[in-house]
């Protein structure tokens, strides 16, 4: 089964994140993480930006061993120049090039024809490899670029050596269908497509970051951009836990499988949430507060007997203990004995139904009730009780 190449980039696209700016040090902790996650590829910055981009590259590039350390330049000489002294150490470097090639930013932004487009990109392909073999050229605004010239981009810097060819949904425009059609077009029109990996990288403006991203695996995408916790530029990139989960779950759709060690997943989404300073929402898929938790009795009572009811993941795949059964409301007797046991009671039938009741009067005042709390209503029930 093919392995997908998963492509860290939640200390480049990822920082830009609005508020969530990480110093050098952290940086390097998040990537020491990102290698335990067993990533394939690190994007660790745009070294041309700032002098502490640059050193922050420098460092990761030196340290980190076994992954691809990518840093991003432009079309341009100066800036390759930068990455490739900053990516010196590493022991598996990798330039990553951009340049936009749709109508809108070829307008507006760049003022080139398309030949001009073709000649850079080409030009600055040629130029990196002067430095390294491995070079990725991503083709800014893919999704809104026409697809005959987005073909002519492609297999202009395959020609002149680049090694994976990314397709960026910069601004979220993509829908899924749409999305696919683009990498399945570019297998068909381009005929040295063979020779690259093709990459995809989707933001998530319209909520579609994920579901475009495998919907292009599906059509036959090779490598998968991604950040921890969808980090990113406006709403952000495709979440890697997301992907990596709907890959390794529906495995049977998918047809292939990342190298990633999920174990890892719930430590690294944590380090970086306390290091940007974005909290991760309850309700996060795979890596949120309740994306394992149950309220409802009859999910609590369903999973108590059998969690394939209504779990889809094993939480200890993600590096959880195990599942949440939240005590509220609407928990119901199941659940109740289930957690009285743990904390150790074993209590008559009088005294666990004077206990529950207790606890559905209290539940009905709080959000959750904890295990303290249940502690003390049964303490209080059973000196009440005359045994
Ligand atoms: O979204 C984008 O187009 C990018 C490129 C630099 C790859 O982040
Ligand atoms: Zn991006």
């Amino acid at each position: 089964m093919d392995n997908i190449i998963i492509f860290d980039t939640t200390l480049r696209d990822g920082e830009q994140s609005p508020g969530a700016s990480l110093d050098i040090g952290e940086k390097l902790q998040i990537a020491r993480q990102l290698a335990l996650l067993n990533v394939d590829v690190i994007e660790a910055g745009f070294p041309i930006a700032s002098p502490g981009d640059f050193q922050s590259v420098s460092n990761i590039a030196k340290e980190i061993r076994g992954v691809s350390i990518a840093a991003l330049a432009r079309a341009m000489e100066k800036d390759i120049d930068s990455a490739a002294k900053a990516l010196e150490k590493a022991e598996k470097p990798r330039i990553h090039i951009f340049l936009a090639t749709s109508e809108i930013h070829r307008k507006y932004k760049l003022l080139k024809a398309k030949d001009e487009i073709i000649n850079l990109a080409v030009k600055a392909v040629a130029y990196a490899r002067k430095f390294v073999e491995d070079i990725e050229f991503s083709s800014e605004d893919a999704s809104r670029t026409e697809m005959d010239f987005l073909a002519q981009v492609v297999e202009s810097v395959i020609a002149a050596g680049a090694t994976t060819v990314n397709i960026p949904d910069t601004v979220g425009y993509a829908v899924p269908e749409h999305y696919a059609s683009i990498i399945t077009g570019l297998k068909e029109k381009v005929k040295n497509i063979s020779k690259a990996v093709l990459s995809v990288h989707c933001h998530n403006d319209l909520g579609l970051a994920v579901a475009n991203s495998l919907a292009a695996v599906k059509a036959g995408a090779k490598q998968v951009e991604c950040t921890m916790n969808g980090l990113g530029e406006r709403a952000g990139n495709a979440a890697l836990e997301e992907v990596v989960m709907a890959i390794k779950t529906r495995q049977d759709y998918y047809r292939c499988s990342t190298r990633i060690k999920t174990r890892e997943l719930t430590n690294s989404s944590r380090l970086v949430s306390v290091l940007t300073g974005m909290r991760v929402q309850r309700n996060k898929a795979i890596v949120g507060e309740n994306a394992f938790a149950h309220q409802s009795g009859v999910h609590q009572d369903g999973v108590l007997k059998e969690r394939t009811t209504y779990e889809i993941m094993h939480p200890e795949d993600i590096g959880l203990q195990k599942t949440k059964i939240v005590l509220g409301k609407l928990s119901g007797r199941h659940a109740f004995k289930e957690r009285i046991k743990e904390l150790g009671y074993d209590l008559t039938e009088i005294e666990f139904e004077k206990a529950f009741e207790e606890f559905k009067r209290l539940a009905d005042k709080k959000k959750e009730i904890f295990d303290e709390e249940i502690e003390a209503i049964i303490d209080t029930e059973k000196m009440e009780i005359p045994h």
